[in-house]
C-alpha cells in the first residue's frame, strides 16, 4: 500500500464521464469514536471495516500511546486491549492534527478519573470550540480546568463520588456529533442515567450506540434527539463478535455527486440509502436517477442538472460534509443554486479555487449563490480541507483539460485510496510528488 508524501498531489484530465462501480470504505467518523470506546473496557473490543484513511492511523497512534494495544488480524480489522492503560494524556501534537482527539476525553475521564487533553486549537473551516463537551462533564461532576493549553479534568476520588462521573441531563444548545459521542461514552460507567437532550442523530451516533451496548451498555433512543444511558460499574469486550462499523455516507455522497456531475452512472457499494437520503432528494430534485437497494446506492446523472437550493443542517438535514461537493456539482446545474451554511462559519474556503477553474460563485456571509452551467477549464487549485480537496477534485473531473489538486494530505485524512477508485471509473486521474 502507498504511503502518501506530505506535498502530493492530484493530476486530472478532463472532462470524464464515470461509470462503474466505487466500494464504499467504513465510516471515518464512526470508525474514530469506536477506536476511542476501546478505553472504556479491559477486556478485547474487536473492530471491523474501518477504513484504511490518515485520521485512523493517528487516532491509533494517539491510543497506542496510552498503552492500548491492537492487533490487526485482516485489512480494516482491529482488536484493540486497554487492559494496561500507562498514561491518559492526548498530546498537543496529535491533538492539533485532528479534533476528534477530544473523544479520548469522556472515556478517560468516566474509567480511570483523570485525563489531560490538548485544546484542538484552529481549524480552516471554524472555530470549532469544545465548549459543550466541558459544560457536560462539569455537569456530571468533573472538575475542569485549561491550563497551558490542556483540559485537565478529574472527578474527585474522596466523598461520595469516589472517582465516578455522576449521571445527569445534558441539554445541547445545537446538536454536537462529538459532543453527544463523547458523553454517550463517559455515561455508560457513570453513576445512574445521563439523559441527553438535542442529541445529534447523525447515523455515526447511532452506530456508536450498537457497539456499546455489544459491550454491556445500557443505552436508548440513539437516532432520536433523546438518548438515556445508564451507567453501568463495568463494561466487557465485544467477545467472539466483531463490530463493523457503517459504510462512510460521505465518501458515498462524494463518488454519486462525481457521476450526477459528469452524466455518469456509479454504484456506491456498500452505501445505505437512508443515511444518505438528505442528499439523494437533492439530487433527484437536480435531475439525476437515483437507485437504492442492497448493494448500495446508485447514480445516473442527466443530461442536464438542474440548480437547487440546499441549507446544511444536522442530520437528517443536509449534511454539511457534503455542501463543497454539492457547490461543485452547482457549478455544472442550469440555473442559479443558492446554498445556506448553517454548521461552520468558514466553510467556504474552496469557493475561491473553484472559481479559479471558471466557476462562477459569490459569497455572502452565510450565503453562496453558484450561477450555472459553465464550462471549466483545467488550473491549478490547492486544498484547504478534507471535503473542500473532493470538491476540487470533482471539479478537476468536469474541468477541461488538466487540473493539478495540490496539498492533498486533506483527502487522504478521509477517502482512502481515492486515485484508484476513480482510475476503476475511467478517470484519468494519478498521485505526484507535490
Ligand atoms: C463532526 O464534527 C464531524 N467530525 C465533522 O466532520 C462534521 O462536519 C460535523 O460533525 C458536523 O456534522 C467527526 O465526527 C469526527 P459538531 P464535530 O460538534 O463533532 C459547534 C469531516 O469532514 N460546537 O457537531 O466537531 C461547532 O462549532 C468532519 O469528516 C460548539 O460551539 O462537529 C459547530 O458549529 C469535518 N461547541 C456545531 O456546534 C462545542 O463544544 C456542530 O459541530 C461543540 C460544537
Amino acid at each position: 500500500m502507498y504511503t502518501p508524501l506530505a506535498l502530493d498531489a492530484f493530476i486530472i484530465e478532463g472532462p470524464c464521464r464515470l461509470s462503474g462501480i466505487a466500494g464504499i470504505s467504513g465510516a471515518k467518523n464512526a470508525a474514530l469514536p469506536a477506536l476511542a470506546a476501546s478505553l472504556l473496557t479491559s477486556d478485547q473490543v474487536s473492530l471491523g471495516n474501518i477504513p484504511h484513511v490518515a485520521d485512523i492511523k493517528t487516532m491509533k497512534q494517539l491510543i497506542t500511546g496510552m498503552g492500548v494495544s491492537i492487533q490487526e488480524a485482516a485489512p480494516g480489522q482491529a482488536s484493540l486491549s486497554a487492559h494496561h492503560i500507562t498514561s491518559t494524556e492526548a498530546g498537543y501534537d496529535t491533538v492539533r492534527t485532528m479534533r476528534a482527539s477530544i473523544l479520548v476525553l469522556g472515556p478517560l475521564l468516566s474509567r480511570f478519573g483523570e485525563a489531560w487533553v490538548s485544546l484542538p486549537g484552529g481549524c480552516a473551516i471554524g472555530v470549532r470550540p469544545v465548549d459543550l463537551h466541558i459544560k457536560a462533564f462539569e455537569a456530571m461532576g468533573a472538575r475542569i480546568a485549561v491550563e497551558k493549553g490542556y483540559i485537565h479534568a478529574h472527578v474527585s476520588r474522596i466523598g461520595p463520588q469516589a472517582g465516578r462521573l455522576q449521571g445527569t441531563t445534558i441539554t445541547f444548545p445545537n446538536p454536537t456529533v462529538t459532543g453527544t459521542e463523547n458523553v454517550m461514552l463517559a455515561a455508560t460507567l457513570a453513576r445512574g442515567k445521563t439523559r441527553i437532550e438535542n442529541a445529534a442523530r447523525e447515523p455515526e451516533v447511532a452506530d456508536l450506540a450498537v457497539l456499546l451496548r455489544s459491550m454491556g451498555a445500557a443505552i436508548l433512543g440513539e437516532g432520536t434527539s433523546t438518548i438515556e444511558i445508564e451507567g453501568v460499574d463495568t463494561l466487557r469486550g465485544t467477545g467472539a463478535s466483531r463490530h463493523d462499523v457503517i459504510a462512510d455516507r460521505i465518501e458515498a455522497g462524494t463518488y454519486l455527486a462525481a457521476a450526477a456531475m459528469t452524466g455518469g452512472d456509479v454504484l456506491a457499494a456498500r452505501a445505505r440509502g437512508n443515511d444518505l437520503e438528505p442528499f439523494l432528494a437533492v439530487l433527484r430534485k437536480a435531475g439525476a436517477e437515483v437507485d437504492v437497494s442492497d448493494a448500495g446506492v446508485r447514480v445516473r446523472g442527466p443530461k442536464t442538472l438542474e440548480a437547487c437550493n440546499i441549507e446544511t443542517a444536522p442530520h437528517p438535514g443536509f449534511p454539511t460534509d457534503l455542501q463543497a461537493q454539492f457547490m461543485a456539482l452547482a457549478t455544472q446545474a442550469r440555473g442559479t443554486s443558492h446554498i445556506t451554511e448553517t454548521i461552520f462559519e468558514n466553510r467556504y474556503l474552496h469557493a475561491i479555487e473553484l472559481a479559479r477553474l471558471g466557476a462562477d460563485i459569490s459569497i455572502e456571509g452565510p450565503r453562496a449563490t453558484v450561477r450555472g452551467p459553465r464550462k471549466l477549464q483545467g488550473a491549478p487549485v490547492t486544498a484547504s480541507d478534507l471535503r473542500a480537496s473532493a470538491a476540487l477534485v470533482l471539479a478537476g473531473l468536469a474541468a477541461e483539460g488538466e487540473t493539478r489538486v495540490r496539498r492533498i494530505y486533506h483527502l487522504d485524512r478521509g477517502y482512502s485510496e481515492m486515485e484508484k477508485k476513480l482510475q476503476a471509473l475511467g478517470a484519468k486521474v494519478r498521485r505526484v510528488p507535490g
